[in-house]
């Protein structure tokens, strides 16, 4: 037993943060030596969706994860900048052949219809967690304008996986539908240097960019910049 019920409040020890660390580590190092043999990417989605379901329904290693982020632990590290501010980076491959994230989603909260920049395999931790896929049907010849169709839609169960794909052939939206907070993990393989995520408005038909936010605020400020440069 982990965690450690001291009067009302549980503990985690320092010994109890290496072993997050370590379970995780070993999950991924693991993983690793299988995914540095595939070169497909839906070989390595098979593979991951085999083993995902291993930390899936790790009640217990979530209990101290979410106990860690509560309680203000370095792990997982809420300060390190990521996409979404749903999003916690659990690991990172050495060599960024793939990464494992956690998310964290409220009631009713679920994500535009997005793509990708590499391969991903996404779990549910627990029920409620909703996935709908989509195809762009335009020819993404006219700047701004795109048009999404929906494909299919999924609910997972504790333990059940989905996957995506790089660019086009990822396009989704993802959330959850359920009346209670919940938590996915998604692993996610190399990623292709694009430097940006495609956002879709499907009201509108628009698709806009989507830049992580240090490369975004670099961007404004240079702009600013070469502003401020010319009116002097
Ligand atoms: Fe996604």
């Amino acid at each position: 037993m982990i965690l450690k019920r001291t009067g009302a409040r549980v503990t985690v020890t320092a010994a109890d943060l290496r072993l997050d660390l370590l379970e995780i580590r070993a999950f991924c190092e693991r993983l690793s030596q299988k995914l540095a043999g595939l070169d497909a990417p839906l070989s390595c989605i098979d593979h991951t969706r085999q083993v995902l379901p291993e930390l899936l329904l790790n009640r217990e290693l979530l209990k101290r994860i979410v106990h860690n982020i509560v309680s203000g632990e370095p792990y997982p590290d809420v300060r390190r900048p990521t996409m979404f501010d749903n999003e916690l980076i659990l690991y990172v491959h050495p060599a960024n052949l793939f990464s494992l994230r956690l998310y964290l989603w409220g009631a009713g909260e679920f994500t535009t219809p997005h793509d990708h920049n590499a391969w991903g395999v996404i779990g549910a931790a627990m029920e409620g967690y909703e996935v709908t896929n989509y195809r762009r049907v335009d020819d993404g010849s006219r700047e701004g304008y795109a048009v999404l169709e929906e494909v299919s839609r999924l609910s997972l169960k504790a333990g059940e996986t989905a996957f995506t794909l790089a660019f086009d052939e990822g396009i989704h939206m993802t959330g959850n539908a359920g009346p209670d907070t919940i938590a996915t993990l998604h692993l996610y393989g190399k990623s292709h240097p694009r430097g940006y995520l495609n956002c879709y408005d499907m009201a509108g038909s628009r698709v806009h960019r989507l830049y992580p936010p240090r490369v975004k605020k670099k961007t404004l400020a240079a702009q600013v910049l070469t502003k401020l440069q010319g009116q002097t």
